[in-house]
């Protein structure tokens, strides 16, 4: 077998056998293919895609090149979620006490953040003392004791991923859907839940810019994850505006407890809920009628917010000591009129240049910085009055460029709905 008639073959819009694809990926892992020709290929595929088998062949190769790791000694289903990426995207923090405290296990892998999109393990260590880096004997006991533990990937998790991830980052080909299945379900089958809700993130702030590629990169998660013998549920999700108000570490767990005592901001409330229910359904074999119900106790009880509380101090969090900056920057609207549109990566990306976020590896993230949106697609707003506050560290911002984030029109604006479909087969 030979990697350029492979490349060849892609180019020519040609299927590639299992065989093939095995190939290429256990080679590349090796170092015995290049990354020049393995971009050559990760660009054909980009542009002439993949049908079902060859991405279901790609996912199974990629989650062979690496460990897997085994939750069965723990009892019960098991149960991860997964976001494909967003802008003030908290739920993982809301979501895993709420399921947990209805008895659940939630077995969670979590990443850094990438690109202008956060990550919950950052967001996790801007709380003083936070550990993320668990033994797998450490993970697992957590998960049967308090029934959550979120701990960064191991070294060996799909080191396939890793590697196709930074090249496909610096190769415009991050945007491919058998590229994004591969690389999200290899992950989640290979962390061992049994069971799977992903959250697809669609729009101006999202990987997906329109619904129907997020239907078919659903479905295509959801058919791989039934091949696997893992139930998969995916839902779709508006990222037209940043959710919640937060943006930036330690602001976006402030508003998660927020939430968890039920005075956080409507969407992030409502997502967070909408996604516990089909985690609680999957989890315990429910209906959705009785999985609304073991949610809505949980909250009302303040079972869930407890349940924060217990899992943030078992992986050694200090909440008393989370802190957010307190130079804060007002920016404020020149005009009147009602916010239509809300420029969701850019506010990412400014974030990260306030020191949210990275731009290499070596970057230490200021846990402290952030963005917080005053104003919503839909409002109202007067000149003068509040858009969004800018909490300030070492690095500045240029207040024009939040400003230009959001676009004001004289004519009534409708809010987009946020939950757009769930998919299940
Ligand atoms: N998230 C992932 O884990 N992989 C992708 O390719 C895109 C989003």
């Amino acid at each position: 077998m030979n990697v350029v008639d492979i490349i060849n073959k892609k180019r020519k819009k040609q299927e590639l056998t299992t065989e093939e694809i095995s190939y290429v990926i256990k080679n590349y892992v090796d170092k015995k293919i290049p990354d020049y020709q393995m971009s050559a290929l990760l660009m054909a595929i980009a542009l002439n895609g993949m049908n079902e088998r060859e991405t279901v062949d790609l996912t199974t190769s990629m989650l062979h090149s690496g460990n897997q790791i085994d939750l069965r000694m723990i009892p019960g289903i098991k149960l991860d979620k997964h976001s494909t990426g967003g802008v003030g995207d908290k739920t993982t923090l809301i979501l895993a006490p709420i399921v947990a405290a209805t008895g659940i296990n939630v077995a969670k892998m979590s990443g850094r953040g990438l690109g202008f999109t956060g990550g919950t393990i950052d967001k996790l260590e801007s709380i003083p003392g936070f550990k993320t880096a668990l033994t797998f004997d450490q993970f697992t006991k957590q998960i049967s004791h308090i029934h959550v533990a979120v701990a960064s990937g191991t070294k060996n998790l799909v080191p396939a991923d890793k590697m196709m991830y930074a090249l496909r980052d610096v190769t415009g080909t991050v945007e491919s859907i058998p590229l994004i299945a591969a690389s999200i379900m290899s992950k989640k089958l290979a962390s061992g839940a049994d069971k799977f809700v992903i959250d697809v993130k669609v729009g101006n702030g999202a990987l997906m810019k329109n619904l129907e590629d997020a239907k078919k990169l659903a479905h295509l998660m959801v058919h791989i994850g039934r091949i696997h013998q893992k139930e998969t549920i995916c839902v779709l999700t508006n990222m037209n505006q940043p959710l919640g108000s937060a943006i930036g570490n330690a602001l976006e767990v402030q508003e998660s407890m927020d939430v968890l005592q039920g005075k956080g901001p409507m969407d992030i409330t409502q997502l967070a809920i909408v996604l516990a229910i089909q985690m609680v359904r999957l989890g315990k074999n429910i209906s959705e009628e009785e999985a609304t119900e073991e949610v809505r106790k949980v909250l009302m009880t303040g079972m869930a917010y407890e349940k924060f509380k217990e899992w943030i101090q078992i992986q050694h969090g200090d909440l008393g000591k989370l802190t957010v900056s307190s130079k804060i920057v007002s920016i404020k609207s020149k005009q009147n009129g009602v916010i239509s549109h809300i420029d969701t990566e850019r506010l990412g990306e400014l974030t990260r240049q306030l020191g949210a976020g990275r731009y290499t590896k070596e970057d230490v993230i200021d846990p402290t910085v952030g963005i917080k949106i005053e104003k919503k697609i839909g409002e109202f707003v007067i000149s003068d009055e509040e858009l969004a506050k800018v909490y300030v560290g070492e690095k500045d911002i240029n207040v024009n460029d939040i400003l230009e984030c959001f676009t004001i029109s004289e004519h009534f604006f409708d809010n987009e709905p946020l939950i757009l479909d769930i998919i299940k087969d």
